[in-house]
């Protein structure tokens, strides 16, 4: 059997392969609410065969979301429509993930495929917050610098929203601190210019992030698998880089996050990058071979050889794909025909592959 198709255990948890769905905001909540949208959108890709489905960033805070259509766990009314989505990936023998998030100095703005940027306050905008007073960009909001009460209320909601997915039936929780978001404006010196506990030198930038996952791990079940998605550099000269994401991971083994979902870039628009194929694979091999932790590779990865090749050259423990599923649902029933010559599709699919 295929590598890419062979089990994964964390903890007690069996995940039935190495295929996993990437988060991806769909922009599609009103009030942070799921719809029919997230229940077929997220279930198709468990029918398809996905081992593990992860839904997009779900914001701890309404403040906390992109855009004000972003999926949102910041109150308990939010749990229900999410444990319809849970109790339909089980059925398909698929681990239920959710990315818990706060945007940080990028929120409040519109959707992607809408005209312009910020979303003004007569259009459901707010006011942004991060570790310093500096914008993303020239066309971005200014953010209010963080208080200290304000950075242990965040602590609180990202804890709570955890809480909230736990209790939703998620089997795993990944926490966004990549690509420019609050975490990693924390971590980045770009972003944070601070001269208190929370920033001043690399420990400082990592307390914020670091007290986050203490805090998860307080109140949510030792069961639940704990990810964690980092930017592995800002491609930006005196920025974050890969020596301190190594030491940044290595705290995070200590506090008993599980994998590390390797990414990059997003904190600066000057930020130097060429996504190619395999891009962020060195991040992941990197990581897994300083730290010792598991770690899931993520970019531009669509085939089926070329997963396994990843997995076989132990470059990663698990492949995440983005884009590539949101194209093809049904990627791994094909890709596991390509690898092991059988297709592990539903029985309603069987006549089709
Ligand atoms: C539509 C879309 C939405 C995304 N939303 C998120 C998100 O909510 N959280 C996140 O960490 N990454 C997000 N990403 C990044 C993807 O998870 C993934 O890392 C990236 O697309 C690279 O992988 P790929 O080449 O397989 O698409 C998004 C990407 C796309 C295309």
């Amino acid at each position: 059997m295929s590598i890419l198709f062979s089990p994964l255990e964390i903890k007690e948890i069996e995940i039935k392969n190495r295929c996993w769905v990437s988060p991806m905001c769909q922009y599609s909540s009103e009030d942070g609410f799921v719809n029919d949208w997230h229940l077929v959108h997220l279930g198709t890709r468990a029918v398809g065969g996905a081992g593990l489905v992860m839904t997009e960033a779900a914001a701890i805070s309404p403040e906390g979301r992109i855009s004000p259509n972003d999926l949102g766990i910041w109150k308990d009314d939010h749990i229900e429509g999410l444990k319809k989505i849970t109790k339909f990936l089980k059925l398909q023998n698929c681990i239920s993930a959710i990315q818990i998030a706060h945007s940080g100095r990028k929120g409040s703005t519109k959707r992607p495929w809408e005209d312009g940027y910020s979303v003004d306050k007569k259009n459901g905008g707010w006011d942004v917050i991060a570790p310093s007073s500096i914008p993303f960009d020239g066309k971005s909001s200014t953010p209010k610098e963080l208080s200290k009460n304000e950075i242990n209320e965040l602590i609180i909601k990202f804890a709570d929203a955890a809480k909230r997915a736990e209790l939703a039936g998620f089997e795993c929780i990944e926490i966004h601190m990549a690509h420019g978001y609050l975490a990693h404006e924390f971590l980045s010196p770009i972003s944070n210019k601070r001269t208190d506990e929370y920033g001043n030198n690399l420990k400082g930038r990592m307390k914020f992030p670091l007290d986050v996952i203490k805090e998860i791990r307080k109140i949510v079940s030792d069961k639940v698998i704990l990810l964690v998605r980092i930017s592995a550099t800002d491609y930006v000269e005196n920025g974050w880089d890969l020596d301190q994401s190594i030491e940044f991971c290595k705290e995070l083994k200590e506090l008993g996050v599980d994998l590390i979902d390797c990414s990059s870039g997003g904190s600066s628009p000057l930020q130097k990058l060429n996504p190619k194929p395999n891009y962020q694979v060195p991040f992941s091999a990197e990581i897994k071979k300083e730290v010792g932790i598991k770690t899931g590779a993520v970019g531009l990865i669509t085939n089926s050889h070329q997963a396994e090749e990843i997995l076989k050259a132990n470059l990663a423990d698990v492949i995440f794909l983005g884009r590539e599923f949101l194209r093809n649902p049904y990627w791994p029933l094909k890709a596991k025909k390509d690898l092991d010559g059988e297709t592990g599709a539903p029985d309603q699919y069987i006549r089709s592959f």
